[in-house]
């Protein structure tokens, strides 16, 4: 207990001017500015969705414990603050060292020495935090945004309770997996008695790519995986695709966005015993150069007309569903193997959109009842979150305006 209040005391002065927040690296006061490694936390949105797409991820959705709601506020605040330090590279309140040697220190120390990697911690939350049971635990259920639905079971769902759903989520993505993994971590310890992970997931090779200047990444089935997605610095796509606009309300969601993350399978052993003409048909493009069939170079427009009816891209493509486009930022997984032998491996999607129902849900009730790709996937995993606007200044702190 006497540890969590030095954590807490700490926590607060970093918030009141970060003066007490240890320096992760070197000595430098100014570690983003002297690396050129650190995302700024502030701004009208929270950075994680377009900025450029780091190497790693590590997601985390937490069920909340607490009853309480200044406890759950108290949480938010602390966490926001900590949020602050480590994406700058700081350290959590006094740091891994700390003065103390009777009491744990604030920071767990894994990313000492540790550039601040690009690191970005994206929160949410979930339709369980606006009400559980019946129940409005915090007195927030009539803040529920329209958009937070609880997705529909779409065919072919295979979901696994204890892989789903969530009161509050963080995606935490760094281009070193350490600092990513270290940055939930605290989070997770910071929340002890007030929110505990239902289910995290850590996520390599990027499948998604906000810069369509850079090498499109590749996904665990060889192909590139990204090409037709939002720039990040696309701002007119990004306002009528991505994020919540002053007339869609509610008004502490303006700016902000809607998260869908599923934790899709692939039978890769399955996958890798089919023919590369098949394989191509599946997704409508070739494996090589990543070109729609019939044309040359990755970025040729497609003609869905010359894919199979039911090949991956000529179902998702916008013209399709009625112009339906959202900002793909999924991850590789791949989590050892099954008693079968068989590689745990998939795609860890997460996409944004700035209403559900007019992205994520039409786009997969399409995908679920035609797609060529579902022979070879199965969607096992599932979670939606109201994502608020950016933390605007040292005042503000994740989820202030919804219990304002
Ligand atoms: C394991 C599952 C999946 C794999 C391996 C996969 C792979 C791919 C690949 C290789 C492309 C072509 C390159 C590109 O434009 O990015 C693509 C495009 C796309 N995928 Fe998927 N995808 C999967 C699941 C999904 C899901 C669940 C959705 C949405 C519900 C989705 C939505 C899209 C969209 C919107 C496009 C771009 C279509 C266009 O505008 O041409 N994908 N996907």
């Amino acid at each position: 207990m006497l540890g969590w209040g030095g954590a807490g005391l700490a926590l607060g002065a970093a918030a009141a001017g970060g003066t007490a927040a240890a320096l992760r690296v070197g000595d430098d006061a100014s570690p983003s500015a002297s690396t050129g490694d650190a995302v700024p936390f502030h701004g009208a949105h929270q950075a994680g969705i377009s900025t450029p797409v780091q190497d790693r991820l590590h997601f985390a959705s937490f069920d909340v414990t607490t009853t309480d709601r200044a406890a759950l506020i108290k949480l938010l605040q602390e966490w926001t603050a900590a949020a602050a330090a480590m994406t700058a590279g700081h350290e959590v309140g006094a740091g891994a060292i700390s003065a103390n040697e009777e009491l744990p220190p604030d920071d767990t120390g894994e990313a000492l020495g540790l550039k601040p990697s690009r690191l970005t911690l994206t929160f949410g939350v979930g339709p369980g935090l606006f009400e559980k049971d019946g129940k409005d635990r915090f007195g927030l259920k009539a803040r529920r945004p329209q958009a937070l639905i609880d997705l529909p079971v779409f065919p072919k769902d295979n979901l696994d309770p204890a892989r789903s759903g969530g009161d509050l989520c963080v995606q935490a993505c760094a281009d070193d997996p350490q600092v990513a993994v270290h940055a939930i971590r605290n989070l997770a310890r910071i929340a002890m008695g007030r929110a505990s992970i239902r289910w995290s997931q850590l996520g390599f090779g990027k499948t998604s790519s906000t810069t369509p200047d850079a090498q499109t990444p590749r996904n665990m089935m060889g192909f590139k995986d990204g090409t037709r997605n939002i720039a990040g610095d696309d701002t007119a796509r990004l306002d009528k695709h991505v994020w919540v606009g002053e007339k869609d309300g509610p008004g502490w969601m303006v700016g902000g966005s809607y998260l869908v993350a599923r934790r899709i399978r692939m039978h890769i052993e399955t996958w890798d015993r089919t023919s590369l003409a098949e394989q191509e048909d599946v997704f409508g493009r070739d494996k090589s150069e990543g070109a729609p069939v019939g044309k040359q170079r990755e970025h040729d427009e497609p003609l869905l007309k010359a894919m199979k009816p039911d090949a991956h891209v000529r179902l998702a493509h916008p013209d399709s569903n009625n112009g339906v486009t959202i900002l793909r930022r999924g991850y590789s997984f791949t989590d050892g193997t099954d008693g079968l032998g068989r590689l745990d491996a998939g795609l860890f999607f997460i996409a944004y959109q700035r209403d559900v129902r007019d992205g994520f849900v039409p786009l997969q009730t399409n995908l679920a009842r035609n797609d060529a790709l579902n022979e070879y996937i199965q969607h096992v995993g599932s979670a939606v979150f109201a994502v608020p606007p950016g933390v605007r200044d040292k005042g503000d702190w994740w989820g202030k305006a919804l219990f304002a």
